[in-house]
């Protein structure tokens, strides 16, 4: 079966009840307009054993007053045949005025994370995104909560929440899923018209070339690459494209880019 819930109060009630049944729980916050990499990482949680809880909320803080909140798709019935075969399931799906009444007015702010990347091109974005999600985990009170790496400014930043606020909750990020063409699968791939989606294949095409010549090319050799590869096409603006140092003496090339109205992001570990 798959159990809907509409208000944070029944959600949490519900939270409740299987932590005294003795079971964890996981959880998949999404923004719906599910497609394959929401499944996978539904699957992933699915294979804990845990009850699994899957919200569906378009965030209105994370957008920003020219975003496309308005035309975002919705389609919760649509979600609801996808999610059938992961049954039994708990889906959270709260309107905006439940989870932000008149009176809301306390927002998180992961420092420095926040203002980089994506930040810069989206003021108020991750303020937006740590709020929620630090909302919907008091809501949900997971144990493990699964986010993508499509999305991987979004995942670090959550991690560095979890640690800072002391939050007992395991983070688990995801692999990229891809179309046949290499594009990252995104609800918002569905705004593309026939010539853009085209162009857009060439983001992870300009990954992974990139991603070949770190083996002998320095940063800024492999940037320049990038953008030049990128403005082959003239739909394509590039935000930004970044080589972000990581902990372990890895690297990860972080891109956004514009095509049209549409804003895609997408990256690869070198
Ligand atoms: N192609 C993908 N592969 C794996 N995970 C993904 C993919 N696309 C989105 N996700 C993850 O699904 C979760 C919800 O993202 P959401 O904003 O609803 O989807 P999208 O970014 O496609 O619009 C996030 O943790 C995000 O990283
Ligand atoms: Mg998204």
């Amino acid at each position: 079966m798959i159990e809907v819930i509409n208000t944070s109060k029944e959600m949490s009630r519900v939270s409740d009840n299987i932590k005294k049944s003795g079971k964890n729980i996981s959880f998949v916050p999404t923004m719906g307009a599910l497609h394959r990499g929401h499944l996978s990482l539904i699957s992933k949680a699915k294979k804990s054993g845990d009850a699994v809880i899957v919200s569906i909320f378009v965030n209105p803080t994370q957008f920003g007053p020219k975003e496309d909140f308005a035309k975002y798709p919705r389609n919760l019935k649509k979600d609801l045949a996808l999610l059938k075969p992961f049954a039994p399931l708990i889906v959270f799906a709260p309107s905006a005025k439940n989870i932000y009444p008149n009176d809301f007015g306390t927002f998180v702010d992961v420092e420095d994370l926040s203002c980089k990347l994506c930040g810069e091109f989206r003021p108020g974005h991750f303020k937006g995104v740590a709020t929620v999600v630090l909302k919907l985990f008091n809501i949900v009170k997971p144990d493990f909560a699964f986010f993508g790496k499509k999305d991987y400014q979004q995942q670090l930043l959550i991690k560095k929440m979890a640690k800072d606020l002391n939050l007992n909750i395991k983070i688990v990020t995801c692999p990229t899923i891809r179309e046949k063409d290499g594009l990252a699968l995104s609800s918002r791939n569905a705004y593309l018209s026939p010539v853009e989606r085209k162009s857009a294949s060439l983001i992870y095409k300009a990954l992974k070339t990139a991603k070949k010549m770190a083996k002998s090319k320095n940063a800024e050799k492999i940037i320049s690459f990038i953008k030049r590869f990128l403005a082959a096409s003239p739909l394509i603006k590039v935000e930004y494209a970044s080589i972000v140092k990581k902990a372990n003496g890895a690297a990860q090339i972080l891109i956004a880019v514009k095509i049209g109205s549409t804003r895609l992001i997408d990256n690869i570990l070198i």
